[in-house]
């Protein structure tokens, strides 16, 4: 041992000691004072003020961290998009603050995630995403004060997977705002305050998933409202104004499992438009006035032959089956139809049922909510079990909510958090290791 030190000094002791105190004007800017030890050529000390930057800059009040490259501004009452951010940046979180507007330059187009939920945002300008080719994810969800969109504010967004437009006070959809998002899954637009969808809206959505539009205004669907969804698996109309449902109106969702209807102010509904969905799994019809006279055979006939799980479908008149469930109600106790009713009627069993909706005035009120029916338990239907689970798989069974649209702090941000202390971590440890070590050399 005495030799090693003596002749020579172990090369790790020939190593230059770079040691840095950084001060940080803001957490992504560091200014860095750098002593440097070098051991192997006797005891000299080195001070160097190295000015290193060691990042790029990053808005004030901001986090920022790479890989992948993110900004976190959330919650800090900003009412514009703060300056600076990085032309690199791929996630940029945003939201909750109070931003009014978004217009062309804010953002980079090289962002892939773009969270700006919970803000104030009363108005986008058309060209704010133009040329956003990587843009994944975009949620503009709970901006009360949005109300309109032009219609080519997503245009070209054609990697766009998940668009959130919830609770944004939105009064229609121009046509066209969705065209070309051929790539979308998730599109939700619950609690807006929409009456009306145009004919092919969603058209283009080829890969769309799932639809959410419940807690809006409908009162109509159409033949084309839908058009083209051959990919949807969830459609949520609850908590709307449905009064009438074109009979042809699901004509392309050949792979819907999930359906809700509760909560709308359906009379009727054709059997014929439900016998277009062979993948349904899922349909909840629950509180709607529905009129269990001789019209609704072709229904109460589908509903004894469906296979999947169904809600109640309690009826308001008349009056001898007010309050029953059509479900358990025997054909027998189904009101006869008169002559010109029933000549009606077996057209409707052939499937040609495609009334317009009796005046609203002469609707009955809808029952009294007794139940909390938003996040209904899948429950098959007595004695089936399994068996309404084609794929057997637990993992459908689990989910049997459909989840909140997210609106909890982000998990990017977590982990930046983390990722800072670590940095942190890792920045005090060879100091601690080297102090000792230079008052050593000293003495
Ligand atoms: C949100 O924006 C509206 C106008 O769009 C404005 O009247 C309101 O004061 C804003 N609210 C906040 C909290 O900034
Ligand atoms: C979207 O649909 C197109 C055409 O149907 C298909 O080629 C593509 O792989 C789909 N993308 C996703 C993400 O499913
Ligand atoms: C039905 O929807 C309306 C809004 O459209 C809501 O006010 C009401 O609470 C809902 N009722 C139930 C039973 O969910
Ligand atoms: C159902 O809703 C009522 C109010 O309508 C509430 O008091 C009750 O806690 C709710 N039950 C559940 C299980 O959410």
């Amino acid at each position: 041992m005495g030799k090693l030190f003596n002749n020579e000094l172990p090369p790790l002791l020939h190593a230059l000691f770079l040691v840095c105190v950084c001060v940080c004007a803001h957490v992504c800017v560091c200014v860095c004072v750098c002593v440097c030890v070098c051991v192997g050529c006797g005891l000299e000390f080195l001070l160097v003020l190295c000015g290193l930057e060691l990042s790029q800059a990053c808005p004030r009040h901001c986090i920022c961290y790479s890989s992948p490259s993110t900004v976190s501004c959330q919650a800090h009452n900003f009412q514009v998009v703060p300056e600076g951010i990085p032309a690199q940046s791929e996630r940029v979180f945003l939201q909750n603050n109070k931003i009014q507007r978004l217009l062309q330059g804010h953002f980079s187009p090289t962002t892939v995630m773009l969270w700006l939920y919970s803000n104030n945002i009363s108005y986008i300008q058309p060209s704010t995403f133009t040329g956003f080719t990587r843009l994944e994810e975009l949620d503009l969800g709970d901006n009360r004060h949005l109300g309109s969109l032009a219609a080519d504010t997503f245009q070209g967004l054609g990697r766009l997977h998940a668009l959130h437009l919830y609770h944004c006070g939105l009064l229609s959809l121009p046509a066209g705002l969705f065209d070309g998002l051929h790539n979308l899954q998730y599109l939700y637009l619950q609690d807006n305050e929409l009456e009306f969808l145009e004919d092919d809206m969603f058209v283009d959505l080829l890969n769309l998933s799932h639809l959410f539009l419940h807690g809006n205004r409908l009162w109509s669907l159409h033949q084309n409202t839908f058009r083209g969804l051959g990919t949807l698996d969830r459609l949520l109309l609850h908590q709307n104004r449905l009064q009438w449902i074109h009979h042809l109106a699901f004509h392309d969702l050949r792979r819907l499992t999930t359906l809700y209807l509760f909560n709308n102010s359906l009379p009727e509904l054709a059997a014929e438009s439900l016998a277009m969905l062979p993948a349904l799994e899922y349909l909840r019809l629950n509180d709607n006035p529905w009129e269990c006279d001789c019209k609704v055979v072709p229904l109460w006939d589908w509903l004894r032959r469906f296979r999947g799980s169904t809600s109640s479908v309690v009826c308001v008149v008349p009056p001898g089956l007010a309050g029953k469930d059509l479900k358990h109600v025997k054909k027998e106790e189904l009101p006869a139809c008169t002559g010109s009713e029933s000549l009606h009627q077996s057209k409707s069993s052939q499937g040609d049922v495609g009334h317009f909706p009796t005046s609203s005035s002469s609707l009955p009120a809808p029952p009294k909510a007794g139940r909390n029916r938003t996040c209904t338990r899948y429950r098959g239907r007595k004695g089936k079990g399994q068996n309404e689970f084609p794929d057997g798989s637990p993992q459908r069974r689990k989910n049997k909510c459909i989840p909140r649209t997210s609106v909890g702090p982000p998990i990017g941000v977590q982990r930046a958090n983390k990722a800072l202390m670590l940095q942190a971590c890792s920045l005090l440890t060879p100091l601690s290791l080297v102090v000792p070590l230079i008052t050593f050399i000293l003495r």
